[in-house]
């Protein structure tokens, strides 16, 4: 008997029409199946209460665990955006371990499993979501749980030198293999999560590819991500006047769109930018940068120190570069409506992703799908989001350095018809061969079976 599909995620969606890439790729998923979403309650940092409450309904059961003020410190700012996800995403300079951090981190999700195990019934099968949940299967074991648990991490696998900053670097192989499948983004994330097996003495190889970790084995794959390419493109071709989105069709339009997050490489692509101005001085020829950066987890100090930086880099070059009719550089603050988007996506000559690191990148996925096939413009696309492991048709830059991304401006904005068009096929290619419903279902059917199989992506 196959029993429903229980997703455990943090961020969970609370309005009827969910944006964004874990939460869409989810609903997705839930929305065909049927199932239960459990996660955290979107007040923050909410005074003690115990159990789950149902926040939203439709198609799927949403429940909500709650957090205390101090959970929400430690747990969800501290251990998960001040030690992991730095420490995932290159930056172990950032990593901040407090004492408490990584006690509350493991309290969370031992409560979290507590409430799980009551919801789990005969022939369920588990999905984990991301950072703030590695230990969760093992929780969950403890209390005899014996479903099927998958976990998929969003972000980048850590290199195993990085993981000896962990107050106990050991804990990460012992908390994947409570899983019996552990998806990742890219095939070089896969790698370096085998290495980790590989280094550790208590792992075996098994000749089908998985993993025993004393009594469990478990299975490690790439699932890369991706988007609702259809209904992205559709929002996007929706005609209406140029005027309304703040455009003037005179000027070359680039974009940007992601959280203020360091991770993104914001103060190298305005730099960029800026030396692609500087480039342009004195030849009449007008290009706008459009960046759209809501903020996010504005009470860990990198999180307000990149904010202050890019204000500053903005500044300077809008003072520098700017005329009484026209500001080089619009950097908005906050979220935009998602149609909104996607039509700023497909008139915008060119998209910049300039990750430092990156789980993947939807954005490089949604710029793509929003463009017109006849005209498309150009993504450029950082070498280290992992959507530069299949668009390899993108123009791939190296992000620290500026000249090279500042020339690869230029190229994007004169870059003749045709090459656009080969260019812009292959990405979309990519773009259908991984849409997200193929993603969701391969892994819940790979989870069910778990033996390694092919790759889930489509043939193009
Ligand atoms: P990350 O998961 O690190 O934030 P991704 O690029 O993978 O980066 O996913 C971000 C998602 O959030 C995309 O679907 C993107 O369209 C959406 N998003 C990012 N910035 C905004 C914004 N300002 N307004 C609305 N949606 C946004
Ligand atoms: C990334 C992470 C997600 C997270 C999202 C937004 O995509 O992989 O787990 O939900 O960023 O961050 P937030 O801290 O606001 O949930």
């Amino acid at each position: 008997m196959t029993g429903k599909l229980v997703v455990v995620s943090n961020r969970i969606p609370t309005g009827a029409t969910p944006s964004g890439g874990l939460v869409v790729a989810v609903h997705d998923a839930l929305t065909r199946s049927g199932g239960l979403w459990v996660g955290a309650h979107p007040d923050e940092g909410t005074p003690d209460q115990d159990g789950l409450t149902e926040i939203a309904s439709g198609d799927y059961t949403r429940l909500a665990f709650h957090l205390t003020p101090e959970e929400y410190d430690s747990y969800y700012l501290g251990f998960a955006n001040s030690v992991l996800w730095p420490l995932c995403h290159g930056r172990v300079d950032l990593v901040d371990i407090e004492r408490g951090f990584e006690e509350t981190y493991l309290a969370v999700n031992a409560r979290v499993a507590r409430l799980l195990a009551d919801q789990i019934g005969e022939g369920d099968i588990v999905w984990v979501h991301d950072y703030h949940f590695l230990p969760l299967a093992s929780e969950l074991r403890k209390l005899g749980i014996t479903a099927r648990i998958g976990f998929f991490l969003h972000i980048p696998f850590p290199p195993l030198g990085a993981l000896s900053t962990l107050p106990s670097p050991d804990d990460f192989a012992e908390w994947l293999s409570a899983y019996d499948l552990v998806g990742l983004q890219t095939r070089r994330d896969t790698a370096s999560c085998l290495e980790m097996f590989r280094a550790d003495p208590r792992a075996e190889f098994m000749t089908d590819g998985s993993v025993k970790f004393r009594d469990r084995s478990v299975s490690v794959r790439s699932f890369p991500i991706g988007i609702d390419a259809e209904s992205f493109a559709e929002a996007a071709a929706v005609e209406g006047p140029d005027a309304e989105l703040g455009i003037d069709m005179h000027e070359d339009l680039v974009i940007g769109v992601d959280r203020l997050d360091y991770s993104k490489g914001l103060p190298n692509r305005f730099r960029a930018f800026g030396k692609f101005l500087d480039s342009r001085a004195g030849t009449g020829r007008r290009a706008s940068l459009l960046q759209i950066a809501p903020p996010t987890r504005e009470r860990v100090a990198a999180y307000r120190a990149i904010r202050t930086e890019l204000e500053e880099i903005a500044g300077r070059l809008n003072g520098e570069h700017a005329e009484l009719d026209w500001t080089p550089i619009r950097y908005i603050h906050r979220g935009v409506e998602r149609d909104t988007l996607a039509r700023l996506h497909r008139r915008a000559r060119a998209c910049l992703v300039t990750s430092l690191a990156d789980g993947m990148n939807l954005v490089a996925k949604e710029y793509v799908a929003a463009q017109d096939p006849e005209d498309p413009g150009v993504l450029i696309l950082s070498r280290f989001a992992g959507a530069a492991e299949d668009m390899t048709e993108a123009l791939l830059v190296n992000p620290y350095d500026i000249d090279e991304t500042s020339e690869a401006i230029e190229t994007a904005i004169t870059m003749p018809l045709e090459e656009r068009r080969r260019r812009h096929a292959h990405s979309l290619g990519v773009v259908h061969a991984t849409n997200v419903t193929d993603w969701a279902q391969s892994f819940v059917s790979c989870l069910k079976t778990c033996t390694p199989t092919l790759d889930y992506r489509r043939a193009q």
